[in-house]
């Protein structure tokens, strides 16, 4: 995939950042406190604390001798404080076992405290134009739109997807390919073109060839994180038909549906006549079985709604409980019901013959 790493890299050269403060050298020690800052924190808020720091500790020596109060002193602000612990135990470690010489390929610095694959990657592509492979937000986002991948990155089966596609595209080891040119072009497209909202891919050196952009897919992608599953319930209306018209109640103290009109509502476990009988002083047949059930979603649950049509023999009391009417379909349509007893009004009206309702 020479086109892909060729047309970041001479973006990069054009529009990329070049002067940011750990960028210009090859120092792995002021490259790894960059990227470790850089790992929860947007480049501008870290550029001051990097700077303090550096000059406070400008060699790795330095750092393993200091006390971890100052070092995390001087953490202060940037928030997540294992970041700066890890930092002086590293500097420790690298003091105590590596002589003083930060390690020089991904494998080995990937086994550092607080060291991740992205991270050591980076560092090695920097330090020592080592090829190879990061992948952090910014370049999932690049590449679930350039390659058109579905899926949330946080699933393990898309994350490692976007592993083997950031790996197919990495150049290999080559006088021509300045790995830490490539590195920084991919983490500038994210960050400055490939924006999560609005990307710029009118100016994207990667257009020709993005499969979001050429499928019109931008803003589908990456996929979200999918929603929680909510919580689903059942529950059983009562459709009883009088003549052309049938009952409404108005909820008058009842949870989401106050004030509505709505209708009656009962539960799979009642005997259906009894419960009318009962509770509505109404007496009823089924007219058949408990209709297929509609789906109703609301903001913190589901509702699988079941429909029973009862035909009304005779009304020998007058509910007690909330108000009553008698109309129409037509007549539902324009009194307050909520959204989901409209969806089983429609579907009875479309099913029922004029006559029966
Ligand atoms: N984010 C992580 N590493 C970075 C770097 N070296 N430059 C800019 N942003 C980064
Ligand atoms: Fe991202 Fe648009 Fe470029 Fe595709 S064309 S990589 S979506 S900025």
């Amino acid at each position: 995939m020479p086109d892909f790493a060729n047309l970041l890299i001479r973006w990069q050269q054009q529009h990329g950042r070049h002067d940011l403060p750990w960028q210009g050298t090859q120092n792995p020690y002021l490259i790894w406190v960059a990227e470790i800052m850089l790992q929860q924190t947007q480049v501008k808020t870290v550029i001051p604390f990097y700077q303090r720091f550096i000059e406070t500790f400008p060699t790795v020596a330095a750092l393993a001798k200091a006390n971890l109060d100052d070092v995390l002193a001087l953490w202060s602000g940037l928030g997540y404080y294992a970041r700066g612990r890890n930092l002086h135990k590293t500097a420790c470690v690298i003091m105590d076992h590596y002589q003083g010489k930060f390690p020089t390929c991904s494998s080995e610095i990937q086994k550092l405290p607080g060291i991740g694959r992205t991270t050591a990657a980076a560092i090695a592509a920097f330090s020592y134009g080592e090829s190879c492979t990061i992948l952090d937000g910014n370049v999932k986002r690049v590449l679930t739109r350039y390659f058109g991948i579905d899926g949330y990155p946080g699933l393990s089966a898309t994350n490692q997807r976007l592993w083997e596609k950031a790996e197919a595209v990495v150049p290999r080891s080559n006088a021509q390919i300045n790995m830490s040119v490539y590195t920084q072009a991919l983490m500038d497209l994210g960050a400055m073109i490939c924006t999560r909202s609005s990307p710029h891919c009118i100016v994207c050196p990667l257009q020709s060839h993005c499969t979001a952009f050429l499928g019109d897919r931008v803003s589908c992608l990456p996929t979200p994180k999918p929603s929680k599953v909510l919580p689903s319930k059942e529950t059983v209306f009562l459709l009883l038909q009088h003549h052309d018209k049938l009952l409404l109640e108005k909820r008058v103290n009842q949870g989401i549906w106050k004030e509505l009109w709505c209708l009656p509502e009962a539960n799979k476990n009642h005997h259906y006549q009894s419960y009318c009988a009962q509770m509505l002083g109404i007496d009823a047949v089924c007219v058949d079985l408990l209709s297929p059930p509609i789906d109703h979603t609301f903001t913190h649950f589901k509702l699988r709604m079941y429909t029973q049509r009862l035909q009304v023999k005779s009304i020998f009391q007058q509910p007690q409980c909330n108000p009553i009417c008698w109309v129409t379909a037509d007549e539902a349509f324009r009194l307050a019901i909520p959204t989901a007893i409209k969806k089983i009004l429609s579907k009875y009206r479309v099913a029922s013959t004029p006559t029966s309702l």
